[in-house]
């Protein structure tokens, strides 16, 4: 089958280059002339594991190609999917800016029927807007649908998960829509296995900011929880492992740390939130769970100033930018809270991230990185850690300790068996590990 694609980031990309992959013809448009160019060229705009040899595969297949427009798109596709971003706006809330106008353009230019998908995570009820928005602009005489189809792949597993998913939700108000969808992702699921659920278009887009605020309230809850392990003597490690064995309950997202960041969970939270409070249902646990995010970074910070009494011109080395390991996103990244926090507090910083730094760097120029991790700790007073990569969990303690001015580790990932660190010979403070 014939697909659009339209914004090629890291859910659109990924959604393109799978479903070609699996057999069906692809356009992926995005109105980024440079990201289009560097898919021209054969390069990636943005790091996914794996992504780069299917683009490439399916390119050379020629089932897979690039656009900067959407009208070709349009004319190209009787299923158009919209993966464009919707960041928060400046209360908040979702910005639908450029689902708006995709929307518009595939309208404008549409001469027969088109399924137009909401792949990106929108606010409930923006099917019904999408929909006023393609009347006021059709120009033809043709039907149209517009269905939601969330997506719940994960930064750094992305092509496991669309090809492997758990679930493919769609939310479709005609037979002909869910049938186009089914037929999409036929080849996917007789492959990966997983549901196929067909439900209405409002049902799909709450499935969605019903799924990530569950799956935030998680990490909230565990990091609520190692707060108490703490104050009461207990380790927070020990008690998930002991509650996540009940698979009522579960391990994953049951890791506390120094909170969630990304693109996806402080947003949709943000947004299912606003969504309560505007249907006059005020969503008060969501609201905690936002509480609890925010002042689990407060708390790393608080053990980093008891530690190091003055932070002022203190050297601190940062291991880890990105908001988890495997990508380069830094959007809500817990790094982007602690840098101008101790940058403010004077200390002297210097980063280390394998893959993340230039994403970084484009929004705090000013901060130092290295491409080595000792060179990083080199004569630090201590060391914050902030994403688990491979690298840092597989660190040499002793080489470490040798390069740094005090050996004092604050790790917001629980990344060490702190006995061992200790024994290492150094001062260590995690999360919940009284
Ligand atoms: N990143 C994730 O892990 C993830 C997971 C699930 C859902 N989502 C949701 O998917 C959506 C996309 O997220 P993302 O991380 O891929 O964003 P992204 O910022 O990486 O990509 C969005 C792309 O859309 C392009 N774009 C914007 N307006 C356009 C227009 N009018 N025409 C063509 N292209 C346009 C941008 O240039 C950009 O390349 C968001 O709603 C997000 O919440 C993201």
């Amino acid at each position: 089958m014939k697909i659009s694609v339209v914004g090629t980031g890291y859910v659109g990309l990924v959604t393109g280059a799978c479903f070609s992959d699996a057999g069906h013809e692809v356009m992926c448009i995005d109105n980024n002339p440079k990201k289009i160019e560097m898919l021209h060229r054969g390069e990636m705009p943005i790091y996914e594991p794996g992504l780069e040899e299917i683009v490439k595969r399916n390119v050379e297949a020629g089932r897979l190609k690039f656009s900067t427009s959407v009208k070709e798109g349009t004319e190209f596709a009787e299923v158009i999917f919209i993966a464009v971003g919707t960041p928060p706006g400046p209360g908040g809330e979702a910005n639908m800016t450029y689902v708006e106008q995709v929307g518009r353009e595939v309208a404008e230019n549409m001469t027969s029927y088109r399924l137009l998908v909401e792949k990106s995570t929108v606010p409930a009820k923006t099917s019904e807007h999408l929909k006023r928005t393609v009347l006021k602009y059709l120009r033809a005489d043709t039907d149209f649908d517009v269905a939601s189809n969330p997506e719940f792949l994960r930064e750094g597993t992305a092509i496991p998960d669309a090809t492997n998913p758990d679930r493919v939700v769609v939310g479709v108000e005609s037979k002909r829509a869910g049938d186009l969808l089914e037929e999409i992702y036929k080849p996917i699921l007789a492959k990966g296995g997983g549901k196929f659920l067909r439900m209405n278009v409002t049902s799909a887009e709450l499935t969605k900011h019903a799924s990530n605020s569950f799956l935030a309230m998680k990490i909230s809850f565990i990091n609520a929880v190692s707060r108490i392990c703490e104050l009461a003597g207990a380790d927070v490690e020990q008690v998930a492992q002991g509650m996540g064995l009940d698979p009522r309950i579960g391990p994953r997202f049951l890791k506390a740390g120094v909170g969630y960041g990304g693109s996806c969970f402080p947003k949709d939270v943000d947004a299912f939130v606003r969504l309560a409070d505007a249907l006059g249902n005020e969503f008060t646990l969501l609201k905690e769970v936002q509480k609890i995010n925010k002042t689990q970074r407060e708390h790393v910070m608080k053990k980093i100033k008891q530690e190091l009494w003055v932070v002022q011109d203190k050297r601190i080395a940062i291991f880890g930018l990105a908001f988890k390991p495997e990508t380069d996103d830094v959007r809500e990244a817990p790094s982007l809270y602690f840098v101008p926090e101790l940058q403010a507090m004077k200390a002297k910083l210097r980063a280390w991230d394998p893959i993340a730094e230039g994403k970084f760097k484009e929004i705090h120029p000013d901060l130092e990185t290295v491409p080595d991790l000792y060179e990083c700790a080199k004569d630090a007073d201590l060391v914050l850690i902030l994403t688990e990569w491979d690298a840092v969990k597989n660190i040499d303690l002793a080489k470490l300790k040798s390069v740094m001015a005090c050996p004092v580790i604050v790790d917001g990932r629980n990344t060490f068996d702190p006995a061992t660190v200790r024994a290492a010979g150094f001062t260590y403070h995690s999360i919940g590990r009284a």
